[in-house]
């Protein structure tokens, strides 16, 4: 990745609600955070920290209403995605970014083949007849290691396993060679040894093809293996944001270094390893107007009640580009900011 290089996504001040019966729910607040060319971001956190809601919101796949998008910027290149028609908007969600969910079963159509699936694409962006679409769709069955690809171009998804079935959704994903790929928990429900072949696949992949991608998962210990950079959220809200050899190295937010203690290490007994971080989550019932992790920080002090705190560049780099931390505490010094 080129230092300097324009961001191919930059994100701006996002913010998304989900307005119910009970109130308004604060899914997203005011995220930010860019992908280079070539460039893979992690994102964790824990589960309802609004890491899928913040990619749903970009590439316009909530249900509106109850979602509304109420602030932000989505930049892809040069134009706001946010701001283009619902037509243009598929285009691109087909076209320049690819995603990938968790459960291929529920993401793949049972009634299509898998051929039909993955032609679908090249059949409707790329100006490819049923042929040409055909024999693209066999080389990317191929790409993403499903073995005897012509053959189960006729096979139907329940007839695939597991890691088989999200082989094929990669392979829909990056059909029309996107710039950026989200991948959105997609190694969650496979065993711990498709979860490592996918891993893998995504690394080899993204050697040969180049795109970007935003990976999501709440498991440091995957992130530590393949991110560049690594973007950490809790409530609804970017946290942390570093190189990953950085935030390993030298993690600042209380929440982001509870975490890492959370990782299994290598050697250590099963039972011992997993430990959890203490407390629940927020309810975001209300825009936040002090640091959402207050209630369960080990270092809070009162105007971590008062104030929500901005992201804080750590060294000289400006935000977003080396490391930042949305914290009053400061790690280094252990006292206030
Ligand atoms: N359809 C919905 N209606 C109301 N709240 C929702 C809806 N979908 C998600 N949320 C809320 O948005 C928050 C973020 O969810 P999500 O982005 O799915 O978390 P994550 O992907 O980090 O686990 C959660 O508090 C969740 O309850
Ligand atoms: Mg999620």
């Amino acid at each position: 990745m080129p230092d300097g290089a324009k961001p191919v996504l930059d994100v701006r001040g996002l913010q998304t609600v989900f307005r119910t019966r009970g109130g308004d729910v604060h899914a997203v607040n005011s995220v930010s955070f860019h992908l280079k060319p070539g460039e893979l971001l992690g994102v964790v956190g824990e589960s309802g920290s609004g890491k899928s809601v913040t990619m749903m919101s970009l590439i316009g796949l909530l249900p509106m209403p109850p979602a509304e998008v109420r602030a932000g910027e989505v930049l892809l290149g040069d134009v706001d995605i946010l701001k283009i028609t619902p037509e243009q908007l598929r285009d691109v969600r087909g076209r320049r970014i690819g995603f990938v969910f968790q459960d291929p079963m529920t993401s793949l159509n049972p009634v299509f083949t898998v051929g039909n699936q993955v032609m679908e694409p090249l059949l409707r962006h790329m100006n490819m007849d049923k042929k040409q679409a055909f024999a693209r769709a066999v080389e990317l069955m191929e790409l993403v290691g499903i073995p005897d690809a012509t053959r189960r171009m006729k096979d139907y998804p329940h007839q695939f396993s597991g890691g088989m079935r999200q082989r094929v959704m990669i392979a829909i994903a990056l059909a029309c060679d996107p710039e950026v790929l989200i991948a959105d928990e997609p190694t969650t429900a496979l065993d711990v040894t498709i979860q490592a072949q996918i891993i893998e696949l995504v690394k080899d992949l993204r050697t040969k093809l180049g795109m970007a991608i935003v990976w999501i998962t709440h498991d440091l210990g995957v992130i530590a293996g393949i991110a560049d950079r690594v973007m950490v959220m809790y409530g609804g809200q970017v946290v942390e944001q570093a190189p990953v050899k950085e935030l390993f190295a030298n993690p600042q937010h209380p929440y982001t270094r509870a975490l890492l203690k959370t990782i299994p290490s290598v050697s250590g007994q099963r039972e011992a390893r997993l430990k959890v971080i203490e407390g629940q989550p927020p309810i975001l019932g209300a825009a936040p107007t002090a640091c959402p992790f207050k209630p369960r920080c080990g270092h809070a002090f009162d105007r971590c009640g008062n104030e929500n705190p901005q992201r804080r560049a750590l060294g000289a780099d400006p935000v977003g580009y080396g490391h930042d931390v949305a914290c009053h505490w400061d790690a280094r010094t252990g006292g206030p900011v």
